[in-house]
């Protein structure tokens, strides 16, 4: 084969892998989001001593508010700082529990436009959306892959693939009151699917054996265990009312159905799962944390 036609025969080949990537310079660091944008949640991660503080730009927020997907346009930030230790080496907290911050470590954003999903295989694509990460000096990351970002946040359909949707939806309307079916305890469910859902719950649960608290406490043995029992963790008073009883397979299910129906002013920012099939398969996920 003559060089030119092997060179072309090869661009051809290496033409699938490249097209995971997006160009990542479509997405421009927001400047002065700071001052427009809304801070919808703050989240501590003790599994890597980070502390994040999320912002939705208008577009975002206007969408959540009227219940609609994502348009071309939104944007979403996240600040990705260091927490502020103490000399024990201990992150320091605020009264609400919330880390201070140290250093920036960096800053990921994810927005959508027209046809930005078109390159992306169909098994990691996120509708239009593209991700980029941005260093302290808020220039892009030259060395950020996308893939990972995509398949990730890949697990989040229903969510729009955003891990934070239900804190946006409900910064901005209220915690949303979902129409769930009745309770149907013993309904066999399927650990994989459960596993699959509870990705939405990551933002806030650890689930490893250390029973470290997120923005809610860690669910590493929590089927059975106490009502609001975790170590440390600053349960809500509706919650605590119910601490002398475990969590049986009924009231984890009238819990996924709605936190908010269960215990009034639970701190727990989630609507609840309408299907009882999702429940139990969540459920049958939570059984296997032990
Ligand atoms: C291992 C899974 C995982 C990967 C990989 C990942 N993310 Fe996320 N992402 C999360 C979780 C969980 C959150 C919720 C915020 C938190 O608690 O840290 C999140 C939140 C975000 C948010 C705020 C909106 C939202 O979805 O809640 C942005 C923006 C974001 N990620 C960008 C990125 C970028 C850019 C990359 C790739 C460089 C990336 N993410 C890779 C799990 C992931
Ligand atoms: C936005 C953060 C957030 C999300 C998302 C979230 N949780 Fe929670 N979760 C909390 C908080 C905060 C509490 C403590 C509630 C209280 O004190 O009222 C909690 C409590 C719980 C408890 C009770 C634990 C105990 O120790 O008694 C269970 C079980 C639970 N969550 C399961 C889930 C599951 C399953 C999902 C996903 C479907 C989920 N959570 C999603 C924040 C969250």
């Amino acid at each position: 084969m003559p060089l030119a036609r092997r060179l072309l025969a090869l661009a051809l080949v290496a033409l699938p892998l490249a097209a995971a990537e997006a160009d990542p310079k479509r997405i421009a660091f927001p400047d002065g989001y700071e001052k427009t944008w809304l801070p919808y949640a703050v989240h501590n991660r003790p599994d890597n001593g980070q502390v994040r503080h999320l912002f939705a730009n208008p577009v975002a927020v206007d969408a959540a508010k009227e219940g609609k997907p994502m348009p071309h346009g939104a944007i979403l930030m996240m600040e990705v700082y260091k927490a502020k230790t103490d000399a024990a080496n201990q992150p320091v907290a605020g009264s609400d529990g919330l880390w201070e911050k140290g250093d920036v470590v960096f800053y990921g954003v994810m927005q959508t436009g027209p046809g930005w999903g078109e390159e992306h295989p169909t098994e990691i694509r996120n509708g239009d959306w593209n991700y980029a990460t941005f260093g302290p000096g808020r220039t892009h990351n030259p060395q950020m892959v996308e893939k990972p970002c995509l398949e990730c946040h890949k697990a989040l359909p229903e969510a729009q693939y955003v891990f934070s949707w239900d804190e946006l939806v409900s910064k901005v309307k209220g915690v949303p009151r979902i129409d769930a079916e009745p309770v149907r305890v013993g309904l066999a469910g399927d650990v994989d699917r459960g596993k699959t859902l509870f990705q939405r719950c990551t933002n806030c649960h650890t689930t490893d054996t250390a029973v470290r608290a997120k923005v809610g406490p860690g669910l590493f043995g929590v089927a059975g265990r106490q009502v609001a029992s975790a170590q440390g963790f600053a349960y809500s008073a509706s919650l605590k009312s119910l601490a002398a009883q475990p969590w049986s397979d009924e009231r984890l299910e009238r819990w996924l159905a709605g936190p908010r129906v269960m215990a009034t002013d639970t701190k727990m920012v989630f609507p609840g799962f309408t299907k009882a099939q999702d429940r139990a398969d969540v459920i049958a996920y939570l059984k296997t944390l032990k």
